[in-house]
Protein backbone atom coordinates (compact mmCIF):
# COMPACT_ATOMS: atom_id res chain seq x y z
CA UNK A 1 0.00 0.00 0.00
CA UNK A 2 1.73 3.35 -0.69
CA UNK A 3 2.20 6.04 2.17
CA UNK A 4 2.29 9.54 2.44
CA UNK A 5 5.80 11.03 2.63
CA UNK A 6 6.96 14.33 3.20
CA UNK A 7 9.65 14.96 0.60
CA UNK A 8 12.22 17.60 2.77
CA UNK A 9 12.19 20.04 5.34
CA UNK A 10 9.36 22.33 4.29
CA UNK A 11 8.41 19.89 1.05
CA UNK A 12 5.57 18.39 0.11
CA UNK A 13 4.12 15.69 1.29
CA UNK A 14 3.01 12.60 -1.68
CA UNK A 15 2.15 9.17 -1.90
CA UNK A 16 5.25 7.14 -2.43
CA UNK A 17 4.40 6.05 -4.85
CA UNK A 18 3.43 8.07 -7.77
CA UNK A 19 1.25 7.76 -11.21
CA UNK A 20 3.77 8.86 -14.08
CA UNK A 21 2.03 9.83 -17.47
CA UNK A 22 4.31 9.77 -20.37
CA UNK A 23 2.53 6.96 -21.56
CA UNK A 24 -0.76 8.07 -20.41
CA UNK A 25 -2.04 8.44 -24.08
CA UNK A 26 -0.05 5.42 -26.02
CA UNK A 27 -2.63 3.10 -26.39
CA UNK A 28 -4.18 1.91 -29.05
CA UNK A 29 -7.42 3.13 -29.11
CA UNK A 30 -6.59 5.93 -27.51
CA UNK A 31 -7.72 6.11 -23.78
CA UNK A 32 -11.17 8.09 -23.34
CA UNK A 33 -11.94 10.69 -20.44
CA UNK A 34 -13.84 8.01 -18.98
CA UNK A 35 -11.40 5.37 -18.98
CA UNK A 36 -8.95 7.93 -17.54
CA UNK A 37 -11.94 8.71 -15.11
CA UNK A 38 -11.89 4.87 -14.00
CA UNK A 39 -7.96 4.64 -13.66
CA UNK A 40 -7.85 8.02 -11.67
CA UNK A 41 -10.28 6.53 -9.32
CA UNK A 42 -8.61 3.56 -9.14
CA UNK A 43 -5.49 4.97 -7.91
CA UNK A 44 -6.81 7.18 -5.22
CA UNK A 45 -8.59 3.28 -4.43
CA UNK A 46 -4.93 2.38 -4.06
CA UNK A 47 -3.30 5.00 -1.92
CA UNK A 48 -1.77 6.46 -5.05
CA UNK A 49 -2.61 10.10 -4.74
CA UNK A 50 0.16 12.11 -6.56
CA UNK A 51 0.13 12.43 -10.75
CA UNK A 52 3.79 13.04 -12.26
CA UNK A 53 3.23 14.34 -15.79
CA UNK A 54 5.40 17.04 -17.93
CA UNK A 55 4.08 19.89 -20.92
CA UNK A 56 6.13 17.33 -23.06
CA UNK A 57 4.53 14.49 -22.27
CA UNK A 58 2.45 12.85 -25.73
CA UNK A 59 4.27 15.53 -27.45
CA UNK A 60 2.85 18.26 -25.34
CA UNK A 61 -0.94 16.39 -25.50
CA UNK A 62 -1.11 14.38 -22.00
CA UNK A 63 -1.69 17.57 -19.88
CA UNK A 64 -4.32 18.58 -21.75
CA UNK A 65 -5.60 15.15 -21.26
CA UNK A 66 -5.51 15.24 -17.63
CA UNK A 67 -6.90 18.66 -17.90
CA UNK A 68 -10.21 17.18 -19.62
CA UNK A 69 -10.44 14.31 -16.59
CA UNK A 70 -10.38 17.52 -13.92
CA UNK A 71 -13.26 19.61 -15.87
CA UNK A 72 -15.39 16.21 -16.35
CA UNK A 73 -15.05 15.49 -12.21
CA UNK A 74 -13.77 18.60 -10.76
CA UNK A 75 -13.78 16.84 -7.31
CA UNK A 76 -10.96 14.30 -8.14
CA UNK A 77 -8.45 17.38 -8.35
CA UNK A 78 -8.19 18.40 -5.25
CA UNK A 79 -7.56 14.72 -3.93
CA UNK A 80 -4.26 14.80 -6.08
CA UNK A 81 -1.66 16.29 -5.89
CA UNK A 82 0.28 17.41 -9.62
CA UNK A 83 3.95 17.25 -10.07
CA UNK A 84 4.56 19.15 -13.69
CA UNK A 85 7.58 19.69 -16.11
CA UNK A 86 8.73 22.34 -18.34
CA UNK A 87 12.00 23.38 -20.41
CA UNK A 88 12.02 20.80 -22.86
CA UNK A 89 11.09 22.56 -26.02
CA UNK A 90 10.35 20.15 -29.47
CA UNK A 91 9.00 21.39 -33.05
CA UNK A 92 5.43 20.93 -32.97
CA UNK A 93 2.35 22.29 -32.86
CA UNK A 94 2.98 22.94 -29.12
CA UNK A 95 5.99 24.78 -30.09
CA UNK A 96 5.31 26.92 -33.06
CA UNK A 97 8.78 28.42 -32.33
CA UNK A 98 11.30 25.16 -31.87
CA UNK A 99 13.05 24.90 -34.91
CA UNK A 100 15.06 21.98 -33.18
CA UNK A 101 14.86 19.83 -29.80
CA UNK A 102 16.25 21.81 -27.43
CA UNK A 103 16.42 22.63 -23.60
CA UNK A 104 15.05 25.71 -21.96
CA UNK A 105 15.12 26.81 -18.79
CA UNK A 106 14.79 30.83 -18.83
CA UNK A 107 12.75 33.10 -17.10
CA UNK A 108 10.17 33.76 -19.31
CA UNK A 109 9.89 30.09 -20.74
CA UNK A 110 9.64 28.86 -17.39
CA UNK A 111 6.62 31.38 -16.44
CA UNK A 112 4.94 31.11 -19.73
CA UNK A 113 5.07 26.99 -19.58
CA UNK A 114 3.76 26.97 -16.37
CA UNK A 115 0.63 29.39 -16.99
CA UNK A 116 -0.02 27.11 -19.70
CA UNK A 117 0.33 23.92 -17.52
CA UNK A 118 -2.52 25.40 -14.99
CA UNK A 119 -4.83 26.27 -17.95
CA UNK A 120 -4.52 22.94 -19.52
CA UNK A 121 -4.75 21.19 -16.36
CA UNK A 122 -7.65 23.37 -14.85
CA UNK A 123 -6.31 23.73 -11.97
CA UNK A 124 -5.18 27.07 -10.19
CA UNK A 125 -2.12 25.63 -8.48
CA UNK A 126 1.11 23.23 -9.40
CA UNK A 127 1.96 21.09 -6.49
CA UNK A 128 5.24 20.94 -7.69
CA UNK A 129 6.97 22.52 -10.83
CA UNK A 130 10.61 20.75 -12.19
CA UNK A 131 12.94 21.74 -14.49
CA UNK A 132 12.65 19.06 -16.95
CA UNK A 133 16.28 19.12 -17.37
CA UNK A 134 19.16 21.03 -17.21
CA UNK A 135 19.32 24.06 -19.31
CA UNK A 136 23.70 24.17 -20.44
CA UNK A 137 22.89 27.18 -22.20
CA UNK A 138 21.28 29.53 -19.18
CA UNK A 139 22.64 30.93 -16.08
CA UNK A 140 20.87 29.55 -12.99
CA UNK A 141 19.78 32.45 -11.53
CA UNK A 142 17.70 32.87 -14.38
CA UNK A 143 16.22 29.56 -13.51
CA UNK A 144 15.66 30.84 -9.99
CA UNK A 145 14.50 34.00 -10.63
CA UNK A 146 11.35 32.02 -12.65
CA UNK A 147 10.78 29.25 -9.99
CA UNK A 148 10.82 32.00 -7.54
CA UNK A 149 8.39 34.12 -9.48
CA UNK A 150 6.07 31.36 -9.77
CA UNK A 151 6.23 30.46 -5.90
CA UNK A 152 5.88 33.88 -5.06
CA UNK A 153 2.54 34.35 -7.42
CA UNK A 154 1.30 30.97 -6.10
CA UNK A 155 1.26 29.45 -9.01
CA UNK A 156 3.67 26.83 -7.91
CA UNK A 157 3.23 25.71 -4.50
CA UNK A 158 6.92 23.83 -4.51
CA UNK A 159 9.85 23.71 -6.90
CA UNK A 160 12.41 21.30 -8.21
CA UNK A 161 14.48 19.40 -10.84
CA UNK A 162 14.73 16.61 -12.67
CA UNK A 163 17.95 14.94 -14.44
CA UNK A 164 19.85 17.44 -12.57
CA UNK A 165 23.58 16.50 -11.67
CA UNK A 166 24.78 17.07 -7.80
CA UNK A 167 26.79 20.24 -9.18
CA UNK A 168 23.86 21.39 -10.67
CA UNK A 169 21.82 21.03 -8.31
CA UNK A 170 24.16 23.02 -5.25
CA UNK A 171 24.46 25.80 -8.01
CA UNK A 172 20.51 26.10 -8.56
CA UNK A 173 20.02 25.51 -4.93
CA UNK A 174 22.46 28.06 -3.80
CA UNK A 175 20.75 30.84 -6.80
CA UNK A 176 17.51 29.79 -5.00
CA UNK A 177 18.43 30.77 -1.68
CA UNK A 178 16.17 30.28 1.22
CA UNK A 179 13.60 28.46 -1.21
CA UNK A 180 14.56 25.31 -1.15
CA UNK A 181 14.50 22.51 -3.93
CA UNK A 182 12.46 20.11 -2.69
CA UNK A 183 13.38 17.06 -5.24
CA UNK A 184 15.53 15.61 -8.16
CA UNK A 185 13.58 13.47 -10.58
CA UNK A 186 15.94 11.35 -11.95
CA UNK A 187 16.23 7.90 -13.44
CA UNK A 188 16.98 4.54 -11.47
CA UNK A 189 16.71 0.77 -11.75
CA UNK A 190 18.36 -2.36 -12.03
CA UNK A 191 19.16 -1.25 -15.61
CA UNK A 192 20.40 2.27 -14.60
CA UNK A 193 22.59 2.58 -11.39
CA UNK A 194 24.46 6.05 -12.40
CA UNK A 195 22.87 7.53 -9.36
CA UNK A 196 24.38 5.22 -6.86
CA UNK A 197 27.57 5.95 -8.17
CA UNK A 198 27.95 10.00 -9.16
CA UNK A 199 26.58 11.11 -5.95
CA UNK A 200 23.46 12.33 -6.90
CA UNK A 201 21.68 9.81 -4.43
CA UNK A 202 24.75 10.56 -1.65
CA UNK A 203 23.89 14.47 -2.04
CA UNK A 204 20.16 13.89 -1.77
CA UNK A 205 20.40 12.09 1.53
CA UNK A 206 22.84 14.29 3.00
CA UNK A 207 20.33 16.92 2.08
CA UNK A 208 17.26 15.06 3.65
CA UNK A 209 15.33 15.18 0.48
CA UNK A 210 13.62 12.10 -1.09
CA UNK A 211 14.67 11.71 -4.83
CA UNK A 212 12.02 10.76 -7.22
CA UNK A 213 13.01 7.60 -8.96
CA UNK A 214 11.74 7.40 -12.69
CA UNK A 215 11.49 4.34 -15.39
CA UNK A 216 12.24 2.31 -12.43
CA UNK A 217 11.24 -1.04 -14.39
CA UNK A 218 14.16 0.51 -17.10
CA UNK A 219 11.02 1.44 -19.27
CA UNK A 220 10.27 -2.21 -19.21
CA UNK A 221 13.37 -3.62 -20.51
CA UNK A 222 13.75 -5.91 -17.58
CA UNK A 223 11.18 -7.83 -19.13
CA UNK A 224 12.46 -8.22 -22.72
CA UNK A 225 14.03 -11.81 -22.74
CA UNK A 226 16.73 -10.28 -25.45
CA UNK A 227 17.90 -8.73 -22.48
CA UNK A 228 20.68 -10.72 -20.77
CA UNK A 229 20.79 -8.43 -17.82
CA UNK A 230 16.67 -8.81 -17.50
CA UNK A 231 16.72 -12.59 -17.84
CA UNK A 232 19.81 -13.20 -14.84
CA UNK A 233 18.09 -10.60 -12.50
CA UNK A 234 14.18 -12.24 -13.13
CA UNK A 235 15.84 -15.59 -12.18
CA UNK A 236 17.28 -14.05 -8.95
CA UNK A 237 14.14 -12.58 -8.17
CA UNK A 238 12.80 -16.41 -8.55
CA UNK A 239 14.72 -17.65 -5.66
CA UNK A 240 14.20 -15.00 -3.28
CA UNK A 241 9.91 -14.24 -4.05
CA UNK A 242 8.92 -16.72 -1.13
CA UNK A 243 10.26 -14.57 1.11
CA UNK A 244 8.24 -11.54 -0.08
CA UNK A 245 4.77 -12.96 0.18
CA UNK A 246 4.79 -14.07 -3.43
CA UNK A 247 5.51 -10.00 -5.05
CA UNK A 248 5.99 -9.73 -8.67
CA UNK A 249 8.77 -9.22 -10.65
CA UNK A 250 7.94 -5.68 -11.08
CA UNK A 251 7.29 -5.10 -7.16
CA UNK A 252 10.71 -6.86 -6.52
CA UNK A 253 12.28 -4.14 -8.98
CA UNK A 254 10.53 -1.15 -7.45
CA UNK A 255 11.31 -2.86 -3.88
CA UNK A 256 15.10 -2.49 -5.16
CA UNK A 257 14.64 1.05 -5.81
CA UNK A 258 12.62 2.66 -2.84
CA UNK A 259 14.97 0.28 -0.21
CA UNK A 260 17.94 2.31 -1.46
CA UNK A 261 18.76 4.34 1.96
CA UNK A 262 18.07 7.86 0.28
CA UNK A 263 14.04 6.15 0.15
CA UNK A 264 13.29 7.18 -3.55
CA UNK A 265 9.92 7.54 -4.28
CA UNK A 266 9.06 5.88 -7.40
CA UNK A 267 6.94 6.89 -10.48
CA UNK A 268 4.61 3.80 -12.15
CA UNK A 269 4.66 4.07 -15.56
CA UNK A 270 2.40 1.38 -17.00
CA UNK A 271 -1.01 1.73 -18.23
CA UNK A 272 -2.49 -1.89 -17.29
CA UNK A 273 -4.44 -1.83 -14.10
CA UNK A 274 -3.56 -5.33 -13.00
CA UNK A 275 0.46 -3.93 -12.86
CA UNK A 276 -0.22 -0.99 -11.14
CA UNK A 277 -2.36 -3.17 -8.49
CA UNK A 278 0.95 -5.45 -8.59
CA UNK A 279 3.72 -2.00 -8.12
CA UNK A 280 1.04 -0.69 -5.46
CA UNK A 281 2.56 -3.21 -3.26
CA UNK A 282 6.32 -2.35 -3.57
CA UNK A 283 6.13 0.01 -0.94
CA UNK A 284 5.76 -2.43 1.79
CA UNK A 285 8.55 -4.46 0.81
CA UNK A 286 11.22 -4.72 3.14
CA UNK A 287 14.46 -5.66 1.34
CA UNK A 288 17.06 -7.97 3.23
CA UNK A 289 20.51 -6.38 2.49
CA UNK A 290 21.45 -9.50 0.88
CA UNK A 291 18.86 -9.81 -1.18
CA UNK A 292 19.63 -6.42 -2.19
CA UNK A 293 23.11 -6.98 -3.71
CA UNK A 294 21.62 -10.38 -4.90
CA UNK A 295 20.07 -8.46 -7.40
CA UNK A 296 22.55 -5.69 -7.92
CA UNK A 297 25.07 -8.64 -8.78
CA UNK A 298 22.56 -10.58 -11.03
CA UNK A 299 22.29 -6.76 -12.97
CA UNK A 300 25.99 -6.42 -12.85
CA UNK A 301 26.55 -9.81 -13.86
CA UNK A 302 29.36 -10.24 -11.28
CA UNK A 303 29.76 -10.44 -7.56
CA UNK A 304 30.49 -6.79 -5.74
CA UNK A 305 34.39 -6.04 -6.19
N1 LIG B 1 11.97 13.16 -15.52
C1 LIG B 1 12.20 12.50 -16.62
O1 LIG B 1 13.07 12.86 -17.42
C2 LIG B 1 11.38 11.28 -16.91
C3 LIG B 1 11.74 10.44 -17.97
C4 LIG B 1 10.96 9.30 -18.21
C5 LIG B 1 9.86 9.01 -17.38
N2 LIG B 1 9.54 9.88 -16.38
C6 LIG B 1 8.36 9.61 -15.51
O2 LIG B 1 8.47 8.31 -14.96
C7 LIG B 1 7.29 7.58 -15.23
C8 LIG B 1 7.60 6.11 -15.30
O3 LIG B 1 8.54 5.86 -16.37
P1 LIG B 1 8.36 4.58 -17.26
O4 LIG B 1 7.01 4.59 -17.87
O5 LIG B 1 9.53 4.48 -18.15
O6 LIG B 1 8.38 3.45 -16.09
P2 LIG B 1 8.74 1.92 -16.12
O7 LIG B 1 7.90 1.29 -15.08
O8 LIG B 1 10.21 1.73 -16.03
O9 LIG B 1 8.31 1.41 -17.56
C9 LIG B 1 6.97 1.32 -17.94
C10 LIG B 1 6.93 0.46 -19.19
O10 LIG B 1 7.24 -0.86 -18.81
C11 LIG B 1 6.18 -1.72 -19.24
N3 LIG B 1 5.94 -2.70 -18.17
C12 LIG B 1 5.59 -2.45 -16.89
N4 LIG B 1 5.44 -3.59 -16.20
C13 LIG B 1 5.71 -4.58 -17.07
C14 LIG B 1 5.72 -5.99 -16.95
N5 LIG B 1 5.43 -6.59 -15.79
N6 LIG B 1 6.05 -6.72 -18.05
C15 LIG B 1 6.34 -6.09 -19.22
N7 LIG B 1 6.34 -4.75 -19.40
C16 LIG B 1 6.03 -4.01 -18.32
C17 LIG B 1 4.97 -0.83 -19.41
O11 LIG B 1 4.10 -1.36 -20.40
P3 LIG B 1 2.52 -1.52 -20.09
O12 LIG B 1 1.92 -0.15 -20.08
O13 LIG B 1 2.07 -2.37 -21.24
O14 LIG B 1 2.41 -2.23 -18.78
C18 LIG B 1 5.58 0.48 -19.86
O15 LIG B 1 5.76 0.48 -21.26
C19 LIG B 1 6.75 8.22 -16.53
O16 LIG B 1 5.38 8.00 -16.73
C20 LIG B 1 7.04 9.66 -16.25
O17 LIG B 1 6.03 10.21 -15.43
C21 LIG B 1 10.28 10.99 -16.11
Amino acid sequence: MPNPVTFCTNGPTFSDLIYGTWRLLDDDPRPTVEDLVERFELLLELGITTLDTAEIYGLYTVEAAIGEVFQARPDLRDRFQIVTKCGIDVPSDGKPNARLPHYNASRENIVACTEKSLQLLHTDRIDLLLVHRPDWFERASETAAGLTQLLTEGKILHAGVSNYLPGQFELLQYEMGERNLVTNQIEISLLHMDPLYDGTLAQLEQLYIRPMAWSPLAGGRLFDPENEAGVRIRKCMDEMRDRYEGADDDALAFAWVMNHPSRPVSIIGTNKIDRIKSQAKAGDIQMDRQDWYALWSAAKGHPIP
